[in-house]
């Protein structure tokens, strides 16, 4: 296997290997050692190239602290390897040994009520502790020496999916670390005091040595500013965390690859240190688990959804847990994928970027709290459908890696994404308003289902691809995108801006001047004179949530106040009536900026909703409100449409996704049927299904759960 130096970080860029990874995450730990052999062989028969091991096995790998005993994992690589198969080593950093938290108990989280985490179960030690840290580069280093010149190790995974379960800890030296990070951040204390608005509420600290972390609604809420940089710091900590053990696996030897498979995106920054020190990023994907969490309606909207995300961190990823089968922890079950579903999901996942898939798991766990978290085996150790279709995969993609290593994810429409300051300063001021997030994915949606290659982008990355950008509610945008943004637009492009981006700076204080700020205001034409809230469809009112927000606990929803539900505020846009949600705003426009959109009711009406301007030979779309699905619909018509948006394929049924991967000699049409039953898709391109060999135009036949990958004529 070749790697190649990675590319700078950016959604355009294909993976650095030159194989695909195929395979599983493997406990070879939990299994008798007799059954090795076979594990392999059945392994090396389904098409699995690599698996992935040691991830929580630090007990083994350090039995007592400073012994270390390898042999488990050294036979297990080489009974692996002897069938053809490759490992990626893990560090064991989510799980530190009893005897660890017993001589250093200072490495334990502290939650914000200051209890200490107790052992006995992951991710328990906290990342910000120089105590922890320092025991993190020990392993690491031994690790790293040990494994240095063992061919058959090929790569490293860093820890495992680091502030997935807790992100925060207010230990006592977390405390003291945050102080330094102030410290080197703002030099002196008087700057803190104006970043975080000292004046409010007599916030200001004499010292550095004074600031606490900040608790929520302990009795009530800390500064923005305050809670933005807490989050930022937790950022660096995590990156400074597994930098350490990044230098030390590069040290080691240049030619393996690092990644980190990433879980719930928490308190992460992966487009800075975090993501730049990585060779790619891994990504785990269990769609059913994270649409029941979200409740965001369909698992394959859901995975489409979340793959788009993280491919704007980096590009292309591999996936190092694809969701297999049944999965479960003691307090909950996920549904389980039909025949056909863990192959079809899999193949979304290649199709919106991933050049490596792993099944989660080789075997289920007897024991311990994931026991029924069903694996490409069965308990019994009986191969049945699940080993079947991920055998199927394996091979298939085998036979087409070629073709698919060295493509990217077209992609029409961007929404910008990827941007720490954004996400966490929405955070850090919600006021029940839907995040950037939220909002941005009423638009993902209805581009999924029209077929429109749609993803996300950082304002930062090439915007030069796109033919619409959409920025939804970044109230910390920066000046120094605008440059950028408005090459993009005097090139053709649609920048779409929705209510109050850029009324903040980076301290988390309002702009003096009149919003859109940062520059906004001269580039949209548009000036917005007063905001307010509106009450949306099916809100409880405010009271639950202030309620929910000062007791931590959930609260059922009250009925709204006749009051607030009768206060509907409507506006025109083409020649619809549509009922705005969340939050109005009043603008005032430039002579050369077109009205779009009306508000048509109580104190509003007749005034500008949603404007346009030209600008070079594109526009900027201005909308003053928050999306709601008939608006998102309402606006692709409209701006995407304008912007010479079409779909990927001219008649997509309902039910079936698709997405288009490219490189300069080639395109593959991706479409994946998300149902169970057969559908015939029509109006397609001519080309050549690369999973049949079959030459395919005008009208096609998809199984349930049925795959293609079409390879384009040329002309097209
Ligand atoms: C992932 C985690 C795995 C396993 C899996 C199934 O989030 O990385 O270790 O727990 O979920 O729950």
């Amino acid at each position: 296997m070749q790697r190649k130096t990675p590319a700078p970080l950016s959604v355009w860029r294909p993976l650095n290997l030159d194989r695909f990874l195929l395979g599983a995450p493997h406990y070879p730990e939990h299994v008798d050692e007799s059954c090795w052999r076979r594990d392999a062989e059945r392994m090396a028969a389904a098409g699995v190239n690599t698996v992935r091991m040691g991830e929580f096995a630090w007990h083994i790998f350090e039995p007592h602290e400073g012994k270390f005993e390898f042999g488990l994992f050294d036979r297990a690589i080489e009974v692996l390897g002897s069938a053809g198969i490759d490992t990626i080593m893990c560090t064991p950093t989510a799980t530190p040994p009893r005897w660890l938290t017993i001589n250093y108990p200072e490495v334990l989280r502290v939650d914000v009520n200051g209890r200490p985490a107790s052992h006995g179960s992951r991710q328990h030690a906290d990342t910000t502790s120089p105590v922890f840290r320092a025991h993190s580069r020990r392993i690491t280093r031994a690790m790293a020496e040990h494994y240095r010149s063992n061919p058959r190790v090929i790569g490293w995974q860093t820890d495992n999916e680091l502030n997935t379960t807790v992100s925060e800890s207010f230990a006592p030296a977390t405390r003291l670390e945050f102080q330094k990070f102030l410290q080197h951040k703002y030099g002196a204390i008087d700057a803190l005091n104006f970043a975080w608005g000292g004046h409010f509420w007599a916030t200001a600290y004499d010292d550095f040595s004074q600031v606490d972390l900040p608790r929520p609604l302990m009795p009530s809420y800390p500064s923005p500013g305050h809670v933005q940089d807490y989050h930022r710091f937790l950022a660096a900590a995590t990156a400074a965390f597994q930098h350490d053990q990044v230098e030390i696996l590069r040290a080691a030897n240049q030619d393996w690859f690092v990644f980190h498979n990433l879980g719930q995106l928490a308190d992460i920054d992966f487009r800075g240190q975090f993501g730049q020190d990585l060779d790619f990023i891994g990504f785990d994907i269990y769609p059913m688990l994270y649409d029941e969490m979200r409740r965001t309606g369909g698992h394959a909207a859901t995975q489409a959804l979340h793959l788009d995300i993280c491919r704007a961190y980096s590009g292309n990823y591999i996936v190092p847990e694809q969701a297999s089968g049944f999965g479960s922890q003691p307090g909950f079950s996920t549904m389980t994928p039909e025949p056909g579903e863990m192959r079809r999901m899999a193949m979304t996942s290649v199709s919106r970027g991933a050049d490596g898939i792993m099944f989660f798991r080789w075997r289920p766990a007897h024991f311990g709290a994931e026991i029924y978290w069903m694996g490409i085996i069965d308990h019994d150790d009986v191969p049945r459908r699940r080993y079947d279709e991920a055998s199927r995969f394996f091979h298939e993609i085998a036979a087409i890696k070629d073709q698919i290593l060295g493509t990217v994810v077209r992609m029409d429409v961007g929404i910008a994404g990827a941007d720490f300051d954004n996400q966490e300063a929405h955070k850090t001021y919600p006021m029940g308003l839907p995040s950037p997030l939220e909002d941005a994915t009423f638009l993902h949606r209805h581009c999924y289902k029209q077929g429109i290659a749609c993803g996300f982008i950082h304002p930062e990355d090439d915007l030069s691809r796109l033919k619409a950008l959409y920025v939804p509610h970044w109230v910390m945008w920066k000046q120094e995108w605008n440059a950028a943004i408005e090459a993009f637009v005097r090139n053709g492009g649609t920048l779409i801006l929705s209510a109050l981006t850029g009324t903040r700076d980076e301290n988390n204080h309002i702009v003096r001047e009149q919003a859109p700020g940062h520059g906004l205001a001269a580039l949209s034409g548009v000036k917005v004179t007063e905001f307010g809230r509106l009450v949306p469809e099916g809100s409880a009112g405010l009271f639950p949530l202030f309620r929910q927000a000062a007791m931590g606990a959930y609260v059922p929803p009250a009925p709204l106040p006749a009051s607030s539900a009768e206060r509907k505020y409507q506006f025109t846009f083409g020649n619809r009536q549509f009922e705005a949600a969340h939050l109005y705003e009043l603008l005032e426009v430039e002579p050369d900026t077109e009205v779009l959109g009306t508000w048509s009711n109580r104190f509003c009406a007749g005034q500008p909703a949603i404007t346009s301007r030209q600008l070079g030979k594109g526009r900027i779309v201005y909308v003053g409100t928050y999306l709601t699905q008939q608006l998102a619909e309402a606006v692709a018509e409209t701006a995407l449409a304008r912007a010479g948006v079409v779909p990927l394929l001219a008649e997509l049924p309902a039910g079936v996704e698709v997405s288009m991967r490219e490189a300069e000699d080639r395109k593959l049409l991706f479409i994946q049927n998300t149902m169970d039953i057969s559908v015939v898709v029509p109006g397609m391109p001519s080309g050549m299904d690369l999973l049949t060999g079959q030459f395919v135009g005008s009208i096609m036949q998809l199984e349930g759960y049925g795959c293609a990958v079409i390879l384009l004529d040329p002309d097209r």
